[in-house]
């Protein structure tokens, strides 16, 4: 008997789901469906409910009320396991893989071809190199995923997506850690995946991306959705004015001026560290905000670390406001007015089980603290409580972990205990990652203000648009080197990209 209403080219469909956490309300009576064959964007604001989407159909998370069907039946997807069996499966915002085995161990694992009661190595190989071929995506399977890029890493979680014969697969922000070549790498896989009759949800911040790559583009407001249509319904401004509520305006603020003459505040000579940069050298004058691009993996990070104190240069030197400065340690750096935006949240950044409090005061305790009376905690409380707001943290309190916020509030939190140090030298690497395009208006407006006030700023980023919108002086890194320094109107697209693919 034909069911009213059923489509066979809708895998899954939500009708009115709602789903909270505490107080939290992260999807209002949600309806909507994903096709077979269809690449289906989510957009919406940091918070607006993107990821716990896709965490209910990977069984992650349970809804609280309303149907979630598959091929027209209602499930219960209680675990991932209930998921994987029925072909659902995802590549997390943060990979999960197991950095000391080997690809073909992850990719394979739980799903390990077996003869009797033994695992058979050869030929679980010999099926893990059969989905490589078909998928036209090799990785030595004898190499350990903790020795890959990112971007391949990234790959081993799509061929264990692959290898579990996905029906649907949930990309969570799958090119915020990647290089420009590498994503569209990444573009062209998924749509030959969407090609082969896989459904594809794809959450991103990147909006030229999404309406690049999608053919369907749902926006969530606030835990709601506010609509689903075609791609090409959908422009920027669209897309921007339906998930902020109004138009961003111009994104980045008026550069700041600076003058020739102002004070030098960081000079950097011949710095060099085996392995991660060789001889760089560069000035950097009161009020100036500095762009580092280049390609992951290029070194600006690790030169960044350098002069913050997370490792100690092999030689060179730096002068910090005419004195030589000798890198030590974090705390040394911190003492001497800097602050660092770090890359990844959750391995340089962010402690998950501590409280958003502590993960944005931590490193200025002693500021609160005085010998008479101990720790300051209303002192401290404000001014955290004050730095999340300048942030636009999207939180249910202070107190609370900050593994319960958002991807792109838990980057936030990053910027906001920087800023909270009131920092003389800011060092700021991939600050507006995984952040929407309301937070990075109110990012590039702090570095603004910062470089003002006659603070110096390096921005490191990925992103070509970002150092045009907001940085002086741009230094192009590659393997290591500085392979071009651009000021003014020479930081283009063209000009950057062209010497970051020069060999260093
Ligand atoms: N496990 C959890 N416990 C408590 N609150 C949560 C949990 N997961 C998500 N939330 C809250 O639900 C809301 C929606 O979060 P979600 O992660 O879906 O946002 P998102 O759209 O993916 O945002 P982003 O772009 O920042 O990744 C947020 O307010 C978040 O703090
Ligand atoms: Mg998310």
């Amino acid at each position: 008997m034909e069911k009213p209403n059923s489509s066979p080219s809708r895998l899954v469909s939500f009708e009115k789901v709602n789903k909270s956490f505490g107080a939290t309300n992260a999807l209002i009576d949600c309806s909507v469906s994903f096709e077979v064959g269809k690449i289906h964007a989510l957009v919406g604001e940091n918070g607006a409910g993107k990821s716990t989407l896709g965490k209910l159909i990977l069984g992650v998370h349970k809804h609280d009320s309303g149907a979630i069907k598959v091929d027209d039946s209602e499930v219960y997807l209680s675990s991932p396991r209930d998921s994987v069996k029925l072909g659902l499966v995802g590549i997390s915002q943060e990979l999960s893989l197991l950095p000391d085995r080997s690809v073909v161990d992850n990719i394979a694992i739980g799903r390990e071809t077996t003869i009797g009661p033994f695992v058979s190595s050869k030929q679980t190989l010999e099926k893990v190199l059969a989905v490589m071929k078909k998928y036209d995506l090799y990785i030595d399977p004898t190499s350990l995923v903790g020795s890959l890029s990112v971007a391949d890493q990234q790959k081993v979680e799509i061929l264990r997506a692959l290898n579990t014969n996905a029906r649907l697969i949930v990309f969570d922000e799958p090119t915020a850690r990647l290089a420009s070549h590498q994503a569209e790498q990444l573009h062209t896989l998924v749509r030959s995946l969407a090609d082969s009759g896989t459904v594809v949800i794809y959450i991103s911040h990147f909006l030229e991306e999404v309406l690049k790559i999608s053919d369907t583009i749902s926006l969530l407001r606030n835990g709601k959705k506010v609509r689903t249509g075609p791609t090409s319904n959908e422009t920027k401004k669209s897309l921007i004015e339906g998930m902020t509520g109004s138009d961003a305006g111009n994104l980045f603020p008026k550069k700041p001026k600076i003058t020739a003459n102002s004070e030098v505040i960081l000079k950097v000579k011949g710095l060099s560290r085996i392995n991660e940069f060789k001889d760089i050298s560069f000035e950097l004058k009161k009020g100036e905000i500095l762009g580092i691009a280049g390609l992951v993996g290029s070194g600006r990070s690790e030169l960044a670390h350098a002069i913050y104190g997370n490792r100690v240069p092999d030689s060179g030197s730096i002068e910090l406001y005419g004195k030589e400065f000798i890198v030590k340690d974090v705390a040394h750096s911190i003492k001497n007015g800097m602050a660092m935006v770090p890359e990844s949240r959750r391995d340089q950044g962010l402690i998950l089980e501590r409280s958003l409090l502590e993960n944005t005061s931590l490193p200025y305790l002693k500021k609160f603290t005085s010998w008479l009376y101990g720790l300051n905690k209303s002192e401290e409380y404000n001014e955290v409580d004050a730095s999340c707001l300048t942030t636009m943290i999207k939180h249910s309190g202070l107190e609370k972990e900050v593994q319960y916020l958002s991807g792109g509030n838990q980057q936030k939190v990053l910027f906001a205990r920087a800023a909270m140090g009131k920092p003389r030298l800011l060092l700021a690497d991939e600050p507006t990652r995984g952040v929407d395009i309301g937070a990075k208006k109110v990012i590039y407006e702090l570095i603004s203000q910062l470089s003002k006030v006659g603070e110096a700023v390096i921005i490191i980023s990925s992103e070509v648009e970002e150092i045009i919108g907001v940085a002086h002086r741009t230094l192009v890194m590659s393997r290591g080197k500085i392979v071009a320094e651009l000021s003014g109107d020479e930081i283009t697209k063209t000009a950057i990209m062209e010497a970051a693919f020069k060999e260093g």
